[in-house]
């Protein structure tokens, strides 16, 4: 069986979640299910980002505890996935103690590569990082994801050599030994590689207390992307434990605003831990309410609990991955909803199922439990004892696929390199023989399991036919 581990963005905890948060998690859990579909062991985390600056002023703000102000918020995440029907297998909070732990071992060993530095310049506490003077130029020092000034500030903190590892991360991507999606991230990221400095991984105990301790050094508190980035291998209990049935993540899935950090820090994090890379990194686009960024100043920010509620968690997940584009930025209206539901959902799929529900329940038709794929000419003929007739009916199924495989010529696909017209056409023809090896069954019991073996995992044909010539 194979492992297939699937990750998602862990949210900041400063509010309740909002639709955009929703596509992480629609998109990993129909890989989640697709994969569990083929057979696959599939693990597919989900979590919480609790610590950091901004998570801080805001409870400040409201004047409650950080801690209980988390609490309230996981608890509102936790419901709002459960509402859009995710089948996660791990929820991971960022101040439970395991984690915290794990993540001051992870400093520890990726102390060879961190260094100490005093530092000046321009942070959004929006983003949670530094830009560089470039960046706050062309934005006139107001940050355009959060229209929130730049502060300035001036701090010595802990530094990662990101420079040791930008030419394994280069020859990675590249090589789509780290695959990102879509491809026009690619070289974005590629760009933003060669410019990207040193990243500051700490920040002064009295400018941020709420965050998990350096280790060996009382007075600085780890940068949030570090202890978030963790999660992902921390929740596998990494490092006490041998992550490696889990690890690479099959998939991981994130939005475009955040992938610099997933396809630049988190590598090079990895590298530095002795760890591989993931396999994919997949990355949405924005969602947009009525064509503009989200906002609460804008006031057009959508409570995803309301789209739920509406026509139910399909209705939304039909929306969102169906309408909403998987890579690009993507609009929002209740209109186009309303109108995708009614007339797609509700006229197309369910008036089918209507149609025909109703036709065959006042025919009084109904379908055979066990062996709804066996022909009914085969299965009247079993039923009637009639088994030579019954076999050749199935005779002649056999014919007619060694008849099309004769007809459609996959080794001339072959030849001619037309790889995915010779899957189509293989794999069509394996199906077919798959569901007469149902009817032969009864028959000869041997061959079909013989037949199924065959066909499972890795083909390999047989060394000897099934019934050698005599
Ligand atoms: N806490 C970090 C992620 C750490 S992962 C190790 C963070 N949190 S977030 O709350 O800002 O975003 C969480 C996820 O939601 C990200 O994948 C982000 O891209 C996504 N989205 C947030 N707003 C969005 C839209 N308006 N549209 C689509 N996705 C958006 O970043």
């Amino acid at each position: 069986m194979n492992k297939v581990y699937i990750t998602t963005a862990i949210p900041y905890m400063n509010g309740s979640p909002h639709i955009g948060h929703a596509m992480d998690y629609v998109q990993a859990d129909v890989s989640a299910r697709y994969y569990r579909l083929l057979g696959d062991d599939v693990k597919f985390q989900v979590g919480s980002d609790e610590h950091g600056g901004k998570v801080f002023q805001k409870a400040t703000a409201q004047g409650v505890t950080v801690e209980a102000f988390v609490d309230e918020n996981v608890a509102k995440l936790k419901d709002f996935i459960a509402k859009l029907d995710v089948s996660y297998t791990d929820f991971v909070r960022t101040t439970n103690t395991d984690h915290i732990r794990r993540c001051q071992e992870i400093w520890r060993k990726l102390s060879e590569h961190i260094y100490k530095d005093k530092y000046e310049g321009w942070y959004c506490t929006g983003c949670e990082r530094f830009v560089t003077d470039k960046e706050y130029e062309e934005c006139n020092g107001v940050c355009p994801d959060h229209q929130k000034s730049y502060e300035r500030l001036e701090e010595e903190n802990y530094y990662f050599r990101i420079s040791d590892f930008k030419d394994q991360i280069r020859e990675a991507i590249l090589a789509d030994r780290v695959l990102i999606l879509p491809d026009f991230r690619k070289k974005e990221i590629l760009k933003l590689l060669e410019e990207s400095p040193d990243v500051s991984i700490s920040r002064p105990k009295e400018q941020l207390s709420w965050g998990v301790p350096v280790p060996g050094d009382d007075n600085q508190t780890m940068y949030v992307w570090i202890d978030a980035l963790s999660n992902y291998i921390t929740i596998l209990g990494y490092p006490e434990r041998d992550i490696s049935d889990w690890w690479p993540a099959t998939a991981q899935f994130v939005g475009k605003d955040i992938l610099r950090f997933h396809a630049i820090i988190w590598p090079a994090m990895l590298l530095a831990l002795g760890l591989p890379l993931p396999k994919t990194i997949v990355s949405h686009g924005m969602i947009l309410v009525g064509g503009v960024k989200m906002s609460k100043s804008v006031g057009n920010v959508v409570d995803p609990v309301d789209v739920i509620e509406r026509h139910g968690a399909d209705a939304f997940r039909y929306y969102f991955l169906r309408h909403i584009d998987t890579f690009a930025d993507s609009d929002f209206t209740w209109e186009k909803f309303e109108n995708a539901y009614n007339n797609e959902l509700a006229n197309d799929l369910g008036n089918l199922v209507q149609r025909l529900a109703t036709l065959m329940s006042k025919n009084d038709i109904a379908l055979p439990s066990a062996s709804a794929i066996l022909p009914k000419k085969y299965q009247s003929l079993m039923e009637k004892f009639e088994f030579s007739k019954a076999f050749d009916f199935v005779w002649e199924e056999v014919q007619a696929i060694n008849k099309r495989i004769d007809e459609e010529k996959p080794w001339m696909l072959a030849k001619n390199g037309e790889r995915i017209k010779l899957e189509e056409c293989l794999i069509g023809l394996a199906r077919e023989l798959l569901k007469v090896n149902l009817m032969l069954g009864p028959f000869l019991p041997e061959t079909n399991e013989k037949i199924v073996e065959i066909f499972s995992g890795k083909i390999t044909a047989p060394k000897t036919p099934l019934f050698p010539k005599n």
